[in-house]
């Protein structure tokens, strides 16, 4: 057994390259060839192969450095006698000969003839149709020497305007991903190959119109030939994030799922610099290319994917995902069931349904039941009829109800609050302003009446009308459904007897009302019929005790028992 120094081969001219992968451990066995780590230059991603077959002793680079032609990236055991691949700097090892060397990888072929060459064999050739001055026919460029290299992507489809340097295909050898630039800027014509073409140089790729620059003709026979692949150093040539893809199943690229652990990553240059500035681990996204490649729509359904999570996570929960990290549930075909229909959700049911969401995942709900004794206050509300009628006002038990949770949220502050968990801070309010839900056929909508403790009961009964009526009508401007301290949810005109709303948080409790029944109630000799109303009353838990919500309800129940109290 003899250790030997794991170098950094030719590159093919490229100065520095980055390390982006290490492929092996300390200890591990390894064939001749197998790779030792990937690296990267602006254009091509490159595994090193490993010289020798032998066991891995060290690895002294780690991912982001930077190395060069002869640089020890570790350190390995070898059979002694065995053959080395190490040409660069193996200078005390056994000669190699030359048929047992390891195969320089590919990517140093075309990265040397594009930093080195100016001869017209590196450029991607491109020859004119013929037909129209500035309709171009591109050729596949030379490829550092490869043939019959395998498309791996297009890039670009049928009528995308690209920029010179954009990527048009990419191709991937045993040992290296590069990209085909576009030699020119302007419209892509028709597409002459497939993906899993083996193409080699001449080859032709596509047609396009070029914006601008010489003709065709002109531009073939001028120094201003295009480079080849993997050749150009200025990062401009970067690929436009919001090009189409290619095909139409990768636009509707599936939400990505995790790639089983220990799972290599394969993905071309330009993918891994998306990734780079997305700040998207790769290790992450499950590749949909060709033998799990990953390629850039893998990465934007990522990172839209993660957005959603956090966006849903950060709003408490939504519909789809389940937020909060909570696994979203899975759809069945429910068409194998029977007949279905589908229809979008308008905007307001989606801001709804996330609303609810959000809330019922922050917000850790307690209801709280009572009753009102409401038969005086029905008595008083029905002998203000005609006055209503002169006045053009219908008194319902809601203006009652707005006065009647006005005094209790004056009486107990601890209900009038907000909780800023960010800050640790109680946030004190000193109005008393309320949301009234109100049932529309768009959905559900939440107008608010200001300064309720400052109104009489006709005032709030107008204002309540006019509000449910613009909620109705789609009217409602933003500002009249903000800022309220507490809501309350009406269903007495409809039923019930109970219900558990939800707080329409950042407010901290919801009165839920259920439609009043005669009940008979003990008075103590006989049972008396009595308009009984039921109270829900939702809260925050974090904000409110449970000793408080009984208070709280209690009041209610007291206040509405007898208005007259309202007045005190
Ligand atoms: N018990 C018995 N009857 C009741 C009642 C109650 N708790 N509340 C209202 N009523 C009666 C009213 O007095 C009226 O009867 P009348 O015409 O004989 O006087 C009838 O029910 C209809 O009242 P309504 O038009 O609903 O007026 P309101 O002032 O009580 O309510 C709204 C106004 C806007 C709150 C109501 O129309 C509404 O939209 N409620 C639904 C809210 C909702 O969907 N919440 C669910 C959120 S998850």
């Amino acid at each position: 057994m003899s250790e030997q120094e794991i170098k950094v081969p030719d590159l093919g001219g490229a100065d520095e390259v980055e390390v982006i992968e290490i492929t092996v451990s300390k200890g591990d066995s390894v064939a001749e060839e197998d790779p030792i780590l990937t690296v990267e230059s602006d254009k091509a991603s490159v595994e090193l192969p490993s010289p020798s077959a032998g066991k891995i002793t060290k690895i002294t680079v780690k991912v982001g450095d930077k190395v060069k032609e002869g640089d020890v990236v570790g350190m390995m055991e070898v059979e002694s006698g065995a053959q080395t691949g190490d040409e660069s700097g193996g200078s005390d090892e056994s000669q190699n000969d030359a048929d047992e060397k390891p195969e320089k990888p590919e990517p140093e072929k075309a990265e040397a003839s594009e930093s080195k060459s100016d001869d017209a064999e590196s450029k991607p050739k491109k020859a004119s149709s013929g037909g129209g001055a500035r309709k171009e026919k591109v050729q596949v460029p030379d490829m550092g020497g490869s043939e019959d290299v395998p498309i791996i992507e297009i890039n670009v489809k049928e009528g995308d305007e690209v920029a010179e340097d954009d990527p048009l295909v990419t191709v991937e050898s045993d040992k290296a991903t590069m990209e085909i630039p576009s030699p020119f800027a302007g419209k892509i014509g028709k597409i002459l190959v497939s993906e899993g073409d083996k193409i080699s140089q001449g080859d032709d790729l596509l047609e396009m119109q070029v914006t601008g620059g010489e003709s065709g003709e002109d531009v073939s026979d001028t120094d201003e030939k295009p480079e080849a692949p993997a050749s150009q150093e200025s990062s401009t040539s970067a690929p436009k994030q919001e090009k189409q893809p290619a095909k139409e199943e990768r636009q509707a690229a599936p939400e990505p799922e995790l790639p089983p652990a220990g799972t290599k990553v394969h993905a071309g240059p330009a993918v891994r610099k998306l990734a780079r500035e997305l700040g998207a681990d790769l290790t992450r996204i499950k590749g949909s290319g060709p033998k799990s490649r990953i390629v850039k729509d893998d990465i934007h359904a990522y990172v839209k994917q993660q957005l959603h999570r956090t966006q849903e996570a950060g709003a408490g929960g939504g519909a789809v995902t389940g937020g909060s990290g909570i696994p979203g549930i899975k759809l069945p075909d429910f068409s194998q069931f029977g007949d279905i229909q589908r229809e979008s959700m308008s905007r307001m049911q989606v801001a709804t349904a996330n609303n609810m969401a959000r809330s019922w995942l922050n917000v850790p709900h307690v209801t709280q039941f009572d009753d009102a004794d409401i038969t005086e206050m029905e008595n008083f509300r029905k002998a203000q009829k005609a006055a209503g009628e002169k006045r053009g006002s219908k008194l319902t038990p809601l203006p009652f109800l707005l006065k009647a949770c006005a005094r209790a949220l004056a009486e107990l502050p601890q209900f009038n609050v907000a909780l800023d968990m960010e800050k640790k801070e109680i946030v004190h309010k000193n109005y008393i302003h309320i949301g009234v839900a109100v049932d529309t056929p768009a959905g559900l909508m939440v107008p608010v009446i200001r300064n309720v403790d400052q109104k009489g009961l006709w005032e709030l009964a107008d204002e309540a009308m006019e509000l449910a009526g613009k909620a109705r009508d789609k009217k409602l401007k933003p500002n009249e459904m903000q800022g309220a301290c507490f809501s309350i949810t009406s269903l007495g005109g409809i039923g019930g007897t109970a219900f558990t709303p939800i707080v329409n948080a950042p407010e901290i409790a919801i009165l839920g009302v259920s439609k009043a029944a005669m009940k008979p109630v003990w008075d103590g000799k006989e049972f008396q019929p009595r308009l009984i109303l039921p109270l829900s009353l939702s809260y925050d838990h974090r904000a409110v005790n449970g000793a408080d919500a009984a208070r709280f309800t209690a009041l209610l129940s007291e206040l509405l028992g007898d208005i007259r109290h309202l007045l005190l």
